[in-house]
């Protein structure tokens, strides 16, 4: 009898304690989710449990445990991620209301396997007073030798430019965009290295004229403790090159249920918390990215930038494109 009752003492232990928690996987490496899983421990009474690292090392893992995988919830910093993830079956589909009505209809899986929950753009800066904005116009510009010597961009091995990338061939085609990769390679100023923000420092140093970078890494910059930022980026302007039949480059960072989550109610709401309109703001106000929910605004600090007509690409495009755009920046010989 009493060996019965320990046991159903257990199983209900154990069955509370799940139901209380959430298993985060997140690419996304900002301060700023660590006071919104706090928020969400406040407001709900489930704790959030967060593993953090690179999305390819995230995406092997799911895949490597499979069935007996605790996490709920995948978090990435980019549509490429998302995709990859859902291609490899490592998401399931969602029901739910709130982020169906929500989150607009090109900002989520059509099978609603992950929702986008902020945008970013990916932009060219320059150096206050050097005239380089005369030059600046279009994304496929940027392979006009007129700007040789002058481009410095991070390596290709990064998400963030492959996106880019993706949207050029949707844009252009394979010939096309292998041809502005080439391009590109010939206007480097520097063999990339370096995040965003690095590139930023680069040009704000005298190496090269434009910098390529997501734009909430310039509001990272301008509130920075580390005045090596500061003092960088109060020397650079933000413009928002256009693609020639589009707009300015948007990529997503998004979240989508894992195919075994064990805390599948929780996750779900977890999801709809991010996408709620006091998180949104956190976004917004406190990582500068662009909010996804309509009614938030973006930071002051971000619109001060200036406004720009977003790329018609579908956010899904950059993730099918994606395996194109790794092959032509390794023809192109883009480090
Ligand atoms: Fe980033």
């Amino acid at each position: 009898m009493l060996k019965k009752l320990a046991l159903s003492t257990l199983v209900l232990a154990s069955s509370v304690f799940a139901a209380s928690e959430v298993n985060v996987y997140s690419v996304r490496h900002y301060d700023t989710d660590k006071k919104l899983f706090k928020m969400f421990e406040e407001k709900t009474g489930i704790k959030v449990n967060v593993v953090k690292a690179k999305g390819g090392a995230l995406i092997k893992r799911l895949k490597s445990e499979g069935k007996n995988s605790p996490a709920d919830v995948l978090i990435t910093v980019d549509a490429g991620g998302l995709y990859k993830a859902k291609n490899a079956d490592l998401l399931q589909s969602v029901e739910s209301d709130y982020l169906t009505k929500n989150i607009a209809a090109n900002l989520r899986d059509k099978d609603n396997k992950w929702f986008a929950l902020t945008k970013r753009s990916r932009v060219a800066l320059y150096k206050i007073g050097s005239g380089t904005e005369k030059m600046l116009s279009t994304y496929e510009d940027l392979a006009d030798p007129k700007f040789k010597g002058k481009i410095v961009v991070r390596s290709s091995n990064n998400v963030y430019n492959q996106s880019l990338l993706a949207a050029m061939i949707e844009h252009h085609g394979v010939e096309y965009a292998t041809k502005w990769a080439k391009g590109v390679v010939a206007n480097m100023a520097r063999t990339p290295k370096g995040n965003d923000r690095a590139q930023v420092k680069a040009v704000a140093n005298g190496i090269g004229a434009v910098a390529i970078a997501n734009t909430y890494y310039v509001g990272k910059m301008v509130n920075n403790k580390d005045v090596s930022q500061r003092d960088a980026i109060a020397k650079m302007k933000v413009f928002f090159p256009t693609f020639e039949n589009g707009g300015t480059h948007i990529n997503v960072s998004g979240a989508g249920v894992t195919k075994f989550s064990p805390n599948k109610a929780n996750a779900i709401k977890f999801i709809e918390f991010l996408a709620s309109s006091d998180a949104q703001e956190l976004f917004a106000e406190a990582n500068y990215e662009y909010p996804v929910l309509a009614g938030v605004k973006s930071s002051e600090l971000v619109t001060s930038w200036g406004t720009f007509k977003e790329d018609t690409v579908s956010i899904n495009a950059l993730g099918e494109n994606n395996a194109k755009a790794v092959k032509i920046f390794d023809i192109a010989g883009w480090k």
